[in-house]
């Protein structure tokens, strides 16, 4: 089970042993298309071999709507040849609430431009080379992943989407327009602000950005939905040799204040996650200490019950600075290649990390779990209560 909310839970899988494969969750049923078994090429475009060639179908997802909240369920699974069998057991989120107020989502970390990963760069992308039937290559996976992403998002309900930064690879004006172009075509608002990768080169992004209609502001500015406020917070160092944030005092206490000036809940985006630690004990480094220690501390004094959001690393997780709650949350483009829903109600607000299902990111973002050895499927994707919880507003 990769994710839940109060009345929905996403279950995926790398491989299938059945091709007709039918999940039932309380009352919902779901019958899922078999995928094509997952093709992993290393090292060179054209070797690919299938990931785990013992199973007949591929990676998949599927979403069961319609559950009570806080409810215990078991997830009932069969297949051609294959008895009913209890697959799991699944737990909703409580309501944090009466009323919802609105649905927002984030995606992080879309890297445009990007064309192999891993350590190296040794997993390329089996959909990249033409196709044998004489078809061009398909869109590159960034590409894919950001489009499905936007798409499963607005599916589900979000009215806004936030793009956390690290639009692109390497700040190429190519780069950054296909980005811009993507982000622009949402049919719901976008907000987007900056990340480390897209601050190289000289090139002006910001520019970029804004003559597709993506206005990204270098100081913290606020935007107002239904039962709460965004607070964007750029991080981006003025080095950009440097990974590492920046968030100097006078633009942590302008995003306080923005924060404190709101007579409702706050929630609050940055690229770089903050330091918690003297000496970083996590690569790649967020926003030094001091600066970190220095804002948060001032927006637990101003506004105990923020919520703050990051993305960067490339994985998920969940903890607190005293009242405050911080996620991280992945990328949309490599394992496990997620997007990030918010449903807020008047006592809260309930996170819930979706993977991407669209059939030609899941099978790219699964051949990805295999990155450093693969180690990257242990670190990445966190738990689930780092990357799906509710939080009450009162802390
Ligand atoms: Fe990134
Ligand atoms: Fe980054």
């Amino acid at each position: 089970m990769f994710a839940v909310d109060d009345c929905s839970a996403q279950l995926t899988w790398r491989a299938s042993p059945a091709e007709d494969l039918t999940i039932e969750v309380g009352d919902s049923v779901a019958h899922p298309l078999a995928s094509p078994p997952v093709q992993l090429v290393l090292d060179a475009p054209g070797r690919a071999r299938p990931l785990d060639p013992a199973w007949p179908a591929g990676a998949g997802s599927v979403v069961l709507d319609g559950l009570s909240p806080a409810t215990t369920y078991d997830v009932v699974a069969t297949g051609r040849g294959v008895p009913r069998f209890r697959a799991g057991r699944l737990h909703t989120l409580a309501v944090p609430g009466e009323h919802l107020l609105c649905r927002f989502a984030t995606v992080s970390d879309v890297h445009i431009g990007e064309r192999r990963f891993g350590v190296m760069g040794r997993i390329h992308d089996a959909l990249e080379n033409p196709a044998p039937d004489g078809a061009g290559p398909g869109e590159p996976y960034p590409v894919r992943a950001l489009r499905a992403a936007i798409d499963e998002a607005v599916d589900w309900g979000a009215e806004l989407i936030v793009a956390k930064g690290d639009l692109t690879n390497r700040t190429t004006p190519a780069e950054v327009r296909d980005a811009a172009r993507i982000l622009s075509a949402s049919p719901v608002p976008v907000e987007a602000f900056l990340g480390n990768h897209d601050n190289k080169q000289g090139v002006n992004s910001r520019a970029i950005l804004g003559e597709q209609g993506l206005a990204v502001p270098w100081v913290p500015y606020a935007r107002d939905l239904p039962g709460v406020r965004l607070v964007l917070v750029n991080t981006v160092d003025g080095d950009p040799r440097y990974h590492r944030g920046q968030l100097p005092a006078e633009i942590g206490l302008r995003a306080v204040r923005l924060s404190a000036e709101s007579s409702g809940p706050v929630w609050v985006a940055l690229h770089h996650p903050p330091e918690l630690h003297r000496f970083p004990t996590v690569h790649p480094p967020g926003v030094p200490f001091g600066e970190s220690r220095h804002f948060l501390d001032a927006l637990v004094a101003a506004k105990p019950g923020a919520f703050v959001t990051c993305g960067h690393r490339h994985r998920n997780r969940r903890y607190d600075y005293g009242p405050i709650v911080i996620s991280e949350v992945g990328a949309t483009k490599d394992y496990p290649g997620v997007w990030a829903g918010y449903k807020v109600y008047d006592g809260g607000l309930v996170q819930v990390v979706r993977r991407i299902s669209r059939p030609d990111v899941i099978s790219w973002t699964e051949a990805t779990r295999r990155a450093m050895n693969g180690q990257w499927q242990r670190w990445s994707p966190g738990r689930l209560d780092d990357r799906c919880f509710a939080v009450g507003w009162a802390r």
